[in-house]
């Protein structure tokens, strides 16, 4: 059964014009627009990096030519392959995918024969309050025994690791089902292993608990940066992300005059501080 984990480093992929015009063809017009919204190249990248994983994936596992691919979203904004409507059915049972952007990375994971949905999460402090404070307005993201995990696990750093931990394992769970923002997040508890990841036993113990049963039917893997090498994801380069690529449209260089005045993000108010 088929299984893939992909990933692009997006945060220090600086595109050349001809890279950013060749990825702005190859993908469909109305993401192609979506894209050139972004107002930092942060956001623009890792969509873009996103959009190139997705048909990657389809091209070459599901064997369809890159210009037939055709990728809608459900209501709640979750990417299908919406055309060929037929895929052969020699290749085995149906593929299911999920992406993930955050950070420095974009993230694709694909099963055949189960639903999937990954999520991401860099470990970074909170913008604007206290740790204590931040996880205040997050209490309820998750349950009483989740929140005595998190904030026993050592340092600031150390619990807003286990809280990011956490998050990732309730948003790969609500990805891999679709509903977005619509689930009540109480309803579902994670129970961690207590050795450490880089333990290859420790690899599949994650236990969902939902509606305060263990469910048995879902698998939880850790992130690569929790394993040792080499991990479960394969790190691609730029011209591996568009090798079986074909451009859909016309180059448009207004397109790159655009993304080139773009910052990269939003400059951080401590950052400010520091700088005066
Ligand atoms: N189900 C599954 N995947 C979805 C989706 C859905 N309903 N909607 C979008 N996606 C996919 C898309 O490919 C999207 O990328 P794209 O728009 O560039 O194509 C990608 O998931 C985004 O995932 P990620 O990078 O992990 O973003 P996110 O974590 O900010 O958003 C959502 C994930 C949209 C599915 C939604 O759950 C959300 O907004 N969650 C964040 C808020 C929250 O409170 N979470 C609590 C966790 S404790
Ligand atoms: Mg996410």
């Amino acid at each position: 059964m088929g299984s893939v984990r992909w990933a692009f480093r997006c945060g220090s992929w600086t595109p050349s014009r001809s890279d950013w015009l060749l990825a702005a063809r190859c993908i469909q017009p109305e993401e192609k627009d979506r894209i050139g919204q972004f107002v930092f190249t942060k956001d623009a990248k890792s969509a873009m990096a996103g959009r190139l994983l997705l048909r990657r994936f389809v091209c070459e596992k599901m064997g369809i030519p890159w210009s037939e691919i055709r990728l809608e979203r459900s209501p709640r904004g979750k990417p299908y392959l919406a055309a060929p409507l037929k895929v052969s059915s020699d290749s085995g049972p149906a593929w299911s995918f999920n992406l993930s952007h955050q950070g420095d990375y974009a993230v694709l994971a694909a099963e055949q024969g189960m639903q999937v949905g990954v999520d991401i999460m860099k470990t970074t402090m909170p913008g604007s309050s206290s740790v204590p404070e931040f996880f205040r307005i997050m209490t309820r993201q998750f349950t009483a025994y989740e929140w005595s995990i998190i904030q026993s696990a050592g340092s600031e750093h150390q619990q807003l690791a286990a809280f990011y931990r956490h998050w990732a394992l309730k948003e790969s769970f609500i990805k891999a089902i679709g509903t977005g923002l619509g689930f009540n997040l109480q309803r579902v508890e994670f129970h961690l292993p207590t050795e450490p990841l880089t333990q290859p036993r420790a690899l599949r113990q994650t236990k969902m608990h939902l509606d305060e049963e263990q469910e048995e039917d879902w698998i939880f893997e850790p992130p690569p940066s929790s394993l040792p090498p080499p991990s479960t994801f394969t790190l691609l380069s730029f011209s591996e992300l568009v090798a079986s690529a074909s451009p859909l449209t016309e180059e448009d260089s207004a397109y790159w005059e655009s993304f080139k005045m773009k910052a990269e993000a939003p400059s951080r108010q401590s950052d400010a501080d520091t700088s005066t």
